[in-house]
């Protein structure tokens, strides 16, 4: 993937760009009151995108058009739509405005697409209706729409914790390939966490570790310790993907991590070793029949 700016005017509209990210680590700390689960998890922006066209609008208030290889819901279900009316209506603003989504990056995929292309709407629509608020006054707005769509203001690299909206931002560059493997499956969110069985000295042993890397700024520790606390809940209702993880394990390329709640199972490369993930790329569609793609660290 090449890397890419999040902004571009195109004609009188203007393009946005969604990226997806990665958990580098997940790690559940408990159910709250609320029902959500307390998080902590280290989140990174990678260089594939969902893209946002939004242009004057043809129709009266919002219209969404939904293309491109992957499937996304059509109309007011679709986030993207409620981001933008939830924008608007909080500042009082009433335009008609029409926006094609291309939908690149698979739903269910723990990618967090949905998020992504929420809070690039919020951007976007700011930017291309100079509202000019800060992204902090937009970060207000995000919880509304998601946990993880506060992240997706800002990043690339952050540490979110509460449902995952409290968002701290990493300042250590880690810069790093990553293979994502897309099995033809998807999660739900809702459902691996309804599934989750907390381990509470578990949370204490990996947040101790992982805190004491962060401190030492060793990212590239982080992640080689593949924590996902979804991981269990995740491949107990995902048929297949446990044996799809140790299979590709099986191959020798080290060790996997899944991304969020699943389905994607990624591995880390260093920057610069190209040969060596087009090689895993090869490998894993030859002796699995599974697809993927390379990716590396989002800049913005
Ligand atoms: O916030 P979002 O809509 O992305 O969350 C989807 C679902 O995932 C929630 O309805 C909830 O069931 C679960 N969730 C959770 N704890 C979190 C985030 C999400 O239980 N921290």
């Amino acid at each position: 993937m090449v890397d890419k700016e999040q902004f571009e005017t195109v004609g009188d509209g203007l393009l946005v760009r969604a990226p997806a990210k990665i958990n580098l680590s997940l790690l559940v700390a408990g159910q709250r009151p609320d029902g959500y689960h307390e998080l902590e998890t280290i989140m990174a922006k990678v260089n594939w995108y969902d893209e946002i066209l939004i242009e004057p609008g043809l129709k009266a208030g919002i219209e969404l058009i939904c293309q491109g290889p992957q499937w996304a819901p059509a109309g007011e279900e679709n986030i993207i739509y409620r981001a933008a009316k939830l924008l608007l209506n909080s500042f009082g603003r009433s335009v008609d405005i029409k926006i094609t989504l291309t939908k690149n990056i698979p739903a269910g995929s723990g990618l967090g697409s949905a998020s992504s292309d929420a809070a690039a709407t919020l951007m976007g629509l700011n930017r291309y209706l100079d509202i000019q608020l800060p992204n902090r006054q937009l970060a207000k707005l995000a919880p509304q729409l998601g946990s993880d769509v506060a992240f997706f203001l800002n990043g690339p690299l952050a540490q979110c914790s509460g449902k995952g909206e409290k968002t701290k931002k990493l300042n250590k560059k880690f810069n790093f390939l990553a293979l994502l493997i897309l099995p033809d499956v998807s999660a739900s969110t809702p459902k691996v966490y309804a599934n989750y069985k907390h381990n509470q000295p578990l949370y204490e042993k990996l947040s101790n570790q992982i805190n004491l890397y962060i401190q030492k700024n060793r990212i590239d520790l982080v992640v080689k310790m593949c924590a996902n606390m979804l991981q269990t809940s995740s491949f107990g209702l995902v048929e297949g993907l446990a044996e799809l993880k140790a299979k590709i394990e099986s191959l020798g390329i080290g060790p996997c991590c899944l991304s969020g709640s699943g389905s994607t199972i990624f591995f880390i490369i260093e920057r610069g070793d190209e040969e060596r993930a087009r090689q895993y790329k090869h490998k894993v569609k030859e002796k699995i029949g599974c697809k993927s793609i390379i990716v590396s660290n989002n800049r913005w």
